[in-house]
Parts: structure tokens; sequence; C-alpha cells
């Protein structure tokens, strides 16, 4: 990917008397690009093209519901942001079956038995976000060998490639920013599922979808809600699809929308203030 060395990024740094993770819970906007805890505050990184330095105290007091102190917001390029984002990231895993390395750290580290090597951009999908681990542990729990898989909205192509790993056929990776599909690809690439996974740019509450045996979703809820019938004419006969970027307040409309549209609810897991639902088609 190329990167815009010109662009700049907001570093936010504030102190608030509340459980951190549950607060980076709440921060659901476009502009968040991700956090980082260091004990006694949080570092949070914004898009200052979708939300301005000025807002961003409002914005923030709004979003937490608490209150915060000693407020520091500090324009950064793109190459520092990047640096100290991808220093901030330590291997993660997810149900004692999947790490995902940060290229940053020695593989050797990981003993389970899928290991995800992740070249930390622009893209979502890190693996440290809620949302991503809700769905790795259900893809974990339901992705049958041989089968066909759809990832709507892959970012940065990880759950594409839990998919992959955990024995699908073929994984279909559909994502509108262009930016994210390059990375997908380079990271589908770095771990070896080139083969299984096709990459495409796609706004996939307009283009057509694959047909799929499974379908995982983490996109936001007013996507979601635009894809019910999408979905369902996607599935094969008792095709399953995990969906999540919902946050609890949205579940039982999520979850009303899709039972509409011919998807029956197998599960619903929570995590802090992120949903995720799983389904299989009636
Ligand atoms: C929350 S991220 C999920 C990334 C990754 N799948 C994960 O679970 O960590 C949502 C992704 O959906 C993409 N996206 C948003 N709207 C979309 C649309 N209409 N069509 C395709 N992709 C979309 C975004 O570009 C972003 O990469």
């Amino acid at each position: 990917m190329t990167i815009e060395t010109n662009r700049t990024f907001l570093r936010v740094g504030f102190s608030a008397p509340h459980d951190q993770d549950e607060l980076v819970g709440r921060l659901d906007h476009p502009a968040f690009l991700g956090a980082e805890d260091d004990g006694d505050r949080l570092t949070i990184w914004l898009d200052p093209t979708k939300l301005g330095p000025s807002d961003v105290g409002a914005w923030l007091r709004h979003r937490l519901g608490v209150p915060i102190a000693e407020l520091e917001i500090e324009d950064v390029s793109t190459t520092d942001w990047l640096e100290q984002w991808r220093a901030s990231l330590e291997p993660i895993t997810i149900a004692g079956v999947v790490t995902i390395m940060p290229s940053t750290t020695e593989a050797a580290q990981a003993h389970t038995d899928i290991v995800i090597a992740l070249e930390p951009k622009m893209a979502f999908g890190t693996g440290h976000h809620a949302t991503t681990q809700l769905c790795i542990e259900l893809l974990l729990e339901t992705v049958a060998p041989g089968q066909q898989w759809t990832d709507l909205g892959t970012g940065s192509g990880l759950l594409a490639i839990v998919a992959a790993k955990l024995g699908a056929a073929q994984v279909v990776a559909l994502d509108s920013d262009p930016d994210a599909i390059a990375e997908a690809r380079e990271n589908i690439s770095a771990n070896n599922c080139d083969d299984t996974i096709e990459v495409r740019l796609a706004d996939v509450t307009v283009d057509e979808l694959p047909r799929s045996d499974g379908i995982v979703a983490n996109l936001h809820s007013e996507h979601l809600l635009q894809l019910g019938q999408r979905m369902a004419a996607a599935l094969s006969p008792g095709g399953v699809a995990i969906v999540s970027g919902i946050l609890t307040s949205q579940s039982k409309q999520v979850e009303a929308e899709l039972t509409r549209c011919g998807l029956s609810l197998l599960a619903k897991r929570e995590r802090g203030e992120w949903v995720a639902l799983h389904f299989s088609k009636r």
C-alpha cells in the first residue's frame, strides 16, 4: 500500500476514572482508529478528516459519559502514527487457538494451532477489538473444511484468513476501501492463503454477494440492517451468518431484522458494549 506521508492523525490522551476497555467500546465513530491503554491514561487515535480537533473534547465527553481530565490533543504524521501504533501492539491469542502476531514481534513466541502474522497498517482488523475477537470465536466453532465463506468488510483480511486456516475451501473477502483491499492482499499473501482467498473491491450493500455456506460480517449495524435480504439470498440452505459491529443497544433491532429476512438466531455473544450474533438460514 502507498501511505500518504503528508496525512496527519490526532493522538488524544486523557485520564478517566473507569474501566478502560469499556470506555474504548463506547468510541464507535468513523474517525476512531484505535486505542492504547497505558494504565492510568488512555490514548486514542482519530482521523481528523472525520472529526476535527475542536470537536474532540465534546465528542469524548458525550460518548464516554464519565468525567475526563488532562485532555491532550496532538497532530502526528502518518509515519509517526504508524510507528507508535505498531510498537504498542502485542500478540493476541483468541480462545487458546488463534494467535495474531503483529509483524513487529517474534513468531517463536506463539504456541497455538493457528498463528497469523499481520502487518498493522491503516485497515481495521488487528484482532485487538472485541468485535473481531467475537467473530473469530464464532468462526472457530462454525467453519467446516471444504466450505465457501464470504467476509463482508474484510479490513486487514484477518477474518478471511482465519476462515481459510480453519479449512474453508474458498473465501471471498470484500471491502469498499481500496487501501484495505491492498492491505488484505498483503496479509493474505504473507499467510500463504492466496490460493484460497479472493479479495475484491465491492460495496457489500450494493454489489452482488457470492453464494456461500457461511458469511462473516463485522460492519456497522446500519449496514447489517440493509444486508439481511442479501445475506439470506446468498447463503446456501443451512448456511450460517456471523455478524458483529453491533452495540448492545442495537442488538435487538439487528436480530429482529435478520430474523424477518429468513435467518434464525443460534447464539448471541457479548463483550463490553459489543455484541456478535450467529444465525442460520431457515
Ligand atoms: C469494523 S471493520 C472490520 C474489519 C475486519 N473484518 C475485522 O473484523 O476486524 C469494517 C470494514 O468494513 C468496510 N466497509 C464498510 N462499509 C462497507 C461497504 N458498504 N462495503 C464493503 N466494505 C465496507 C470498512 O472499509 C472496514 O474495512
